[in-house]
């Protein structure tokens, strides 16, 4: 026999960015973040789990290809679900599972992105947020949304986060132990479904600094992150929370472009200094910037992750289509500053 269960689970986007561990192992961030999540019909991805007394080993396939589930981050997920695991029974198939069979059976597990992987666009949340949440169903783990974040945090920090809609806080935590290191929802889906979220594709190769490493450094050589860290993102998380509850676009977009603007800035402050944003990517910003001054009050707000792509927050459909209508006029096709794509809603351009 063979009892499987599927998932799907969207990507989140930092507008508070998460940057830098106070442990490497456990994935404890040195400061809160604060994201909103896609619809789950664009940028997701979707993960079967199954288990079967028939399987050897357990084995994982990415987009069609088998990966290796021997690092570290993927054992750390599959333990401690594994831990919570709890007795299933199908009792139209006859099956039968004990809580300690758990520990013997192993696992299948294909995830597929909607996404093209090479974008360049964060993968890792919605990856493992996908994985933890399918495998909980499998195995009837009783743990809610938050304590299933704490475990897919230590798949990769951000995919915490994926585990609800809407804008979703992750909190730091004190306990050195991680337990409480987890997200929580701050509004649902529908508290501010006017905003409208166009990612312009500046270039779909890979990234060179990974987002693992590029934090080690920042954290290891920034003096920059520290300040940011203790003294900028305490209170800007708080500002956010108001802007987000109120639905407030012109705080919102100020702190959300401030914010990316101050990641990329401790990133330029880390030795060697890492270059994530390209000169398109600066263009994007310059005409952002211009325009919300020309309009008197922000029509949009950029951030952008650990890499150029432009992740770009418009108030409402209408100064989306505008912004579309911008940035085709700015960045015409075939010209030295093209875009590779723009991702809007489930349709790329
Ligand atoms: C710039 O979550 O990819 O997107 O925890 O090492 O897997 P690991 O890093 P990851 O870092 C994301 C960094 C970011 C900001 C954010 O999403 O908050």
């Amino acid at each position: 026999w063979v009892l499987m269960k599927t998932a799907q689970t969207p990507t989140n986007i930092a507008v508070i960015k998460y940057w830098g561990k106070r442990d490497e192992t456990l994935i404890l961030p040195v400061n809160d973040s604060i994201s909103v999540t896609l619809d789950p019909a664009h940028l997701c991805t979707t993960t079967t789990v199954a288990v079967s007394p028939a399987f050897q080993q357990d084995r994982m396939w990415l987009n069609g290809k088998e990966i290796s589930l021997s690092g570290g981050r993927y054992q750390n997920c599959l333990r401690e679900i594994r831990k919570r695991a709890r007795e299933v029974e199908d009792k139209e198939k006859g099956i039968k599972i004990e809580k300690e069979d758990w520990e013997k059976l192993h696992l299948h597990i294909a995830s597929y992105n909607n996404f093209p992987t090479a974008a360049g666009l964060a993968s890792s949340a919605a990856g493992f947020a996908c994985l933890v949440f399918a495998l909980a169903k499998l195995m009837n783990v009783e743990e809610d949304e938050s304590q299933l974040s704490a475990i897919a945090r230590q798949g990769s920090g951000s995919a915490c986060r994926s585990l609800f809609g809407g804008f979703v806080k992750w909190i730091m935590g004190k306990e050195e132990d991680g337990s409480d290191s987890l997200a929580v929802q701050l509004v649902d889906e529908k508290h501010w479904d006017d905003l409208f979220i166009i990612i312009a594709v500046v270039s779909s190769r890979q990234k060179e600094t990974s987002s693992t490493s590029g934090m080690r450094e920042s954290v290891e050589t920034s003096l920059l992150l520290q300040h940011r860290a203790k003294e900028v993102v305490p209170k800007r998380t708080l500002q956010m929370e108001e802007a987000i509850k109120n639905r407030d676009f012109a705080s919102f977009a100020k702190l959300t472009c401030a914010d990316s603007n101050q990641f990329h800035a401790v990133c330029l402050d880390t030795s060697p200094p890492i270059f994530y944003m390209n000169d398109t990517s600066h263009r994007i910003i310059s005409h952002v910037e211009k325009w919300n001054r020309s309009e008197g009050s922000p029509q949009v707000a950029y951030t952008f992750d650990a890499g150029p792509n432009a992740v770009l927050i418009a108030r409402d459909r209408k100064a989306a289509a505008q912004l579309l209508k911008r940035l085709l006029f700015s960045f015409p096709p075939n010209s030295d500053a093209d875009l590779d794509s723009y991702i809007i809603g489930d349709k790329t351009i």
